[in-house]
């Protein structure tokens, strides 16, 4: 787990960077699933990454205003064990400041009344509209009164912006400590996919598959799963968000998997993997499985500094459209196939994301017209695919699809760390080299 200090350190580069401005950073609440009952807490990624404090609908409030011993403050649940009894241990207000560093804490319910007092001062609000039902009228309620009295009282607060900016350009490079726990999710990962490439048979179904992967995901520490789990057989494959996981693996289809473990600290992976339900790849499967490889590999060397998510992809592009004019699914010159998306029936999706907290992590692709270069602890996924099936049109101009191509669905994906001198593979236990997909 990371340590309070690391938790400390980033609330005083958030600070610092506040310049005069106050914070207000809510925590999530729990969220209605049926009747009584609640999905898994899931706690708010930039709450967390700034507190390490697990528990809903706290309030943070980061006042850079404010003298030192007063520019961390957190509202939370208080302790009441007629509560706990029923919905488990609160660290209530001793334990917001004596674990969790809190210079004060009060109870979630004196919020109304107390935020005022700690806003007061500031020269703007940091706080994300749209997203924080019960805070934001407090937030913008405060900012009214203040800019109604403003006329004689000479101040208040002169803007209300996004967090996410200061924060997200934090949270985009990772430190060493969180290189550490996403080493970690990627191994937990990694082996749950070689476990389920070891155990498919024909007749199986796709949801024993889940079952061991998660099953794997729990006995190696992990909350669960990263996101849905898709565990996809044949044509199921060709639907990019396909969680039903609940088919037939049939001889002769490929199965995708695409799945990855959460920490208790939110650490995620995101692998997948593509092969043969049978143990060996057909004909076409081979040629467009090497194809996807070729990308996924000539995509993976550009993760260098100086590098940006699109040179990334654009390498990826451009190896798949030659490999499937070599394989006579597209035809024309490759720059005006680029060009022209021509290749959009078969690859829909962009190649990578940013991963961290969040599995498609926070942090700017572009600033303006300027895509962000890549630094040295940048994560990122590389996850180029082909998806053959009817479900989007053959462009005009473009070779009608044989049969003996369709329900082909293959994506490759890796957890790629920006190096120095060369990519890290967090992701690399995960086999996928054609031989190695299939069983002799
Ligand atoms: N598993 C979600 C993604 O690959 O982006
Ligand atoms: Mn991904
Ligand atoms: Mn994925």
């Amino acid at each position: 787990m990371i340590d309070q200090r690391i938790f400390s350190r980033r609330r005083d580069l958030f600070l610092d960077q506040l310049d005069g401005k106050a914070a207000v950073i809510p925590a999530a609440s729990l969220v209605t699933h049926h009747e009584d009952c609640d999905y898994p807490f899931r706690q708010n990624s930039d709450f967390w990454y700034l507190t390490g404090f697990d528990e809903p609908d706290a309030v943070a409030l980061f006042l850079s205003h404010r003298p030192e011993g007063e520019r961390f403050v957190l509202f939370v649940l208080p302790k009441e064990p007629g509560i706990e009894v029923w919905n488990g241990f609160r660290w209530g207000i001793e334990g917001a400041m004596n674990r969790f560093g809190a210079e004060i804490a009060h109870p979630l319910e004196e919020l109304p009344n107390l935020i005022g007092t700690y806003l007061k001062g500031a020269e703007g609000i940091s706080f994300r509209v749209g997203r924080h039902p019960k805070v934001e009228p407090l937030v913008l309620n405060f900012w009214a009164e203040q800019l109604d009295k403003m006329q004689r009282s000479g101040s208040a607060p002169k803007s209300l912006e996004a967090p996410c900016p200061i924060l997200h350009q934090l949270r985009l490079r990772k430190e060493m400590c969180e290189l550490e726990r996403m080493r970690e999710a990627a191994r937990i990962s990694a082996e749950a996919h070689e476990l389920a490439r070891q155990m498919v048979r024909p007749g199986m179904n796709e949801r024993q598959i889940q079952a061991v992967i998660e099953q794997h995901f729990l006995a190696q520490g992990a909350r669960g799963p990263a996101y849905n789990s898709i565990v996809a057989g044949g044509d199921n494959a060709c639907v990019l968000h396909y969680t039903s996981n609940n088919s037939s693996l049939c001889d002769g289809d490929l199965l995708l998997i695409d799945a990855g473990c959460s920490l208790f600290d939110y650490y995620n992976g995101d692998i997948t993997r593509t092969f043969p339900v049978n143990g060996c790849f057909t004909g076409e499967q081979y040629a467009l499985y090497e194809v996807v490889l070729a990308a996924q590999e000539a995509a993976i060397e550009s993760v260098l500094p100086g590098e940006n998510a699109e040179i990334v992809h654009l390498k990826a592009v451009r190896v798949l459209v030659e490999g499937l004019v070599e394989l006579g699914l597209l035809q024309g010159n490759v720059d005006s196939l680029i060009e022209q998306g021509a290749y959009e029936h078969l690859y829909m999706h962009r190649t990578g994301h940013w991963l961290g907290l969040d599995v498609h992590d926070v942090g700017a692709y572009r600033l303006g017209e300027y895509p962000v270069e890549l630094e040295p602890g940048m994560v990122l996924t590389v996850e180029p695919g082909l998806y053959v099936s009817d479900r989007i049109p053959v462009p005009d101009g473009q070779p009608a699809i044989h049969d003996r191509w369709k329900g082909i669905g293959i994506r490759i994906e890796d957890d790629v760390v920006v190096g120095e001198i060369k990519p890290e593979i967090l992701t690399a236990k995960a086999m996928k080299s054609v031989d190695e997909m299939q069983r002799k």
